[in-house]
C-alpha cells in the first residue's frame, strides 16, 4: 500500500510552493509542484495558456495531471495550484492522501498576486470572491493548517505533518506560531496513547486527583507522575514547590519534559513548573476541560495566584505541544462543561463569522466549536505573544471576572462562571444592549450565574479590578465589544459605569 502524500493546497499567493519544498527537503521526500509541471507540459506559462485557450481548458488539463500525480503518489510532497480542489475527482482522490491547508490573509494574497500577470489576480472583486469561494473548501479537506506569511513554516512542521499520518483517523493539526517557539496542536479523538508522541525525552506527567487517575496512565511510557490537589485553591506558589521537589526527587533532567494532564489550573501551574525547573524545561499540554481545550493550553500564558490576586506570578512559556483528546470531556462534570462555555462565548465574540453563528445559535459545544476556538485562540496570540496589544482583547470579561474570583476567595465561582458575568458587565459598558440580553440567554442556557452573589459587594470587585495586570498607571484598561468580530482593547472607562455595570449584575 502506497503511502500517503502531503498535499499542500491554499490561495493564490500562500507560499504552498515554498512550504511543500521546505518540508520535503526536510523529509528527503519527492517534491512534486503542479503549476510547474503543467508549464513543462505547456511549454509556455499557465498565463500564456489561460490566455490562449481560457479557464476551462486549463482546468480540464490541471485536473488530468493532478490526477496521474496524487494515483502515483507514494509518501511524496505535491503543491497543488489553487483552483485544483474546485474538481471533485481531484477531492475524492485526495481521500488517501494528507492535506495541508497553508493559509493566507486577503490583503498578502493580494500583494503578492496582483500586478504578476495572473490570470485571476487582474480584477480586485473577483479575487476577493475566489477567495471567499474557496476558503471552506480547503478547510473542508485539509488535515492540517499551517500560519500564514511564514516563509519557513513548511521546515519547521514537517515532522508533525508526517506524524499526523500515524494518528488516529479525522485528527486535525494547527500549527501555532508565537515570537518565541512554535509547535503543534493536535485536535481529536481517542488521541491519548494513540498519536505519535511530539517530543523525545522522558515525560513527566503532572496532574490532579481527579484527573490523575483518569487519564495518565493514557499518556504512554511515563517516568514519574505527580498529583496536585483539584481546584483553583491548589494554583499557588506552595504547590508548584511540591512539584519542584518531587521533579528533583523522581530525577527529571533538561533533556526530559513535562506533561500537563488536566484543566487549566494544572496547565497553568504545570507549565510554570516547568518554565521555571533548571532554568526551563519543554512542557507538552494536554487538556482535559472545555476551558483548557478552547483556551488555556494555548498560548503560553503560565503561572500561580497569590492570595490577593489571580496568576499574579508566571512566565511565557510556551508548550512545545497540545494534545487535544475532545473525547477526554465525557468525564468532565456538567457544570465544569457550562464553566468553559463562557470562555467558548468569548472566543466567538472575539471571532465573529461563523464560529459566532454557530455559538449564538446555541447548539452544544463540539468538536468544530473547539477547533474553532484554537483557531482563533492561536491567530491573536500569533499576532502579539506577549500582551503588548492585539492579545489582550482575550482578557473579554475577565477584567470584571479575575475581580470577581479574588473577592470572593476563589472559591464562590469556578473560573469560567466568574467570566460569564464578567461578560455581562463588559457588554453593559460597551453599550450593546441586544447582544448582552442574547449572551445572557446563553449563558442561562448551559445554568451559569447571571446574577452576582447578593453577598458579594460592587464596590469591593471595582476596587479589586485596580489590580487587574493589565492596569497602566491610573487607569485599569477594559476590552470593549462593538460587535461580533469586532472586540477592541484599552478601553478607558469611568469607575462610576465600572460600578453600576457591576452593581445591576446584583439583578
Ligand atoms: N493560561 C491561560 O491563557 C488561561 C486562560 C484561561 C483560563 N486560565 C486558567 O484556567 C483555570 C481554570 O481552568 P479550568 O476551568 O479547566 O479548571 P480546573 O483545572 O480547576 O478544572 C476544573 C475541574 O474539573 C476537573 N477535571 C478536569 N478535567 C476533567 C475530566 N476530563 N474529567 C473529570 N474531571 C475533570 C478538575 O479536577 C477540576 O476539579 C483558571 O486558573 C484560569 O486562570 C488560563
Amino acid at each position: 500500500m502506497p503511502a500517503p502524500a502531503l498535499v499542500f493546497v491554499g490561495f493564490m499567493g500562500a507560499g504552498k510552493s515554498t512550504a511543500a519544498r521546505e518540508a520535503a527537503a526536510v523529509l528527503d521526500a519527492r517534491l512534486h509542484d503542479s503549476d510547474r509541471l503543467l508549464e513543462a507540459e505547456f511549454g509556455s506559462t499557465i498565463e500564456a495558456f489561460f490566455d490562449a485557450h481560457g479557464e476551462a481548458a486549463f482546468r480540464e488539463r490541471e485536473e488530468a495531471l493532478v490526477l496521474r500525480l496524487l494515483d502515483a503518489a507514494d509518501g511524496d510532497v505535491i503543491a497543488l495550484g489553487g483552483g485544483t480542489l474546485a474538481s471533485a475527482r481531484v477531492r475524492e482522490a485526495l481521500g488517501r492522501h494528507l492535506v495541508v491547508h497553508v493559509e493566507v490573509d486577503l490583503e498578502t494574497a493580494w500583494t503578492r498576486a496582483a500586478g504578476k500577470g495572473r490570470p485571476l489576480a487582474r480584477d480586485r472583486a473577483v479575487f476577493e470572491a475566489r477567495y471567499a469561494e474557496r476558503a471552506s473548501t480547503y478547510r473542508s479537506v485539509a488535515r492540517a493548517t499551517l500560519p500564514p506569511a511564514d516563509k519557513k513554516v513548511g521546515r519547521r512542521a514537517a515532522r508533525a505533518l508526517r506524524d499526523l499520518a500515524d494518528a488516529p483517523a479525522g485528527t486535525q493539526l494547527l500549527w501555532a506560531t508565537a515570537a518565541s517557539g512554535d509547535y503543534p496542536v493536535l485536535v481529536g479523538r481517542r488521541l491519548l496513547g494513540q498519536v505519535p508522541w511530539p517530543l523525545g525525552g522522558r515525560r513527566f506527567v503532572v496532574s490532579d486527583a481527579n484527573v490523575g487517575d483518569l487519564y495518565a496512565g493514557l499518556v504512554g511510557e511515563v517516568s514519574g507522575l505527580i498529583e496536585i490537589g483539584a481546584g483553583e485553591e491548589h494554583k499557588t506558589l506552595a504547590t508548584a514547590e511540591r512539584v519542584w521537589e518531587a521533579l528533583v526527587e523522581q530525577g527529571a533532567t533538561r533533556a526530559d519534559h513535562v506533561v500537563a494532564v488536566g484543566g487549566g489550573v494544572v496547565g497553568d501551574l504545570a507549565g510554570f513548573c516547568a518554565s521555571a525547573y533548571q532554568r526551563g524545561v519543554p512542557v507538552i499540554q494536554v487538556p482535559t476541560t472545555v476551558v483548557a481545550q478552547v483556551d488555556s493550553a494555548y498560548g503560553g500564558k503560565t503561572g500561580v495566584d497569590l492570595p490577593t490576586a489571580k496568576n499574579y506570578v508566571g512566565a511565557y512559556h510556551q508548550p512545545s505541544a497540545v494534545v487535544v483528546d475532545v473525547a477526554t470531556l465525557a468525564t468532565l462534570p456538567p457544570e465544569e462543561h457550562a464553566a468553559g462555555y463562557a470562555e467558548v462565548v468569548k472566543t466567538a465574540l472575539i471571532a465573529g463569522g461563523a464560529l459566532w453563528e454557530q455559538v449564538a445559535s446555541g447548539v452544544p459545544v463540539d468538536d468544530a466549536t473547539i477547533l474553532g476556538c484554537a483557531r482563533t485562540k492561536l491567530a491573536v496570540v500569533r499576532e502579539d505573544e506577549r500582551d503588548g496589544g492585539r492579545r489582550q482583547v482575550l482578557n473579554l470579561g475577565h477584567t470584571v471576572g479575575h475581580a470577581i474570583e479574588t473577592v470572593s476567595g476563589f472559591a464562590r465561582y469556578r473560573h469560567g462562571e466568574a467570566v460569564g458575568l464578567g461578560l455581562l458587565a463588559a457588554l453593559r459598558l460597551s453599550g450593546q444592549e441586544d447582544l448582552r440580553a442574547h449572551v445572557r440567554d446563553l449563558l442561562e442556557g448551559v445554568g451559569l450565574p447571571v446574577e452576582l452573589d447578593p453577598q458579594l459587594d460592587a464596590a469591593e470587585i471595582v476596587a479589586a479590578t485596580a489590580k487587574d495586570k493589565k492596569r497602566l498607571g491610573e487607569h485599569t484598561p477594559f476590552v470593549l465589544v462593538h460587535g461580533p468580530g469586532d472586540v477592541r482593547h484599552g478601553a478607558v472607562v469611568a469607575p462610576s459605569d465600572v460600578l453600576a455595570a457591576v452593581a445591576e449584575l446584583h439583578g
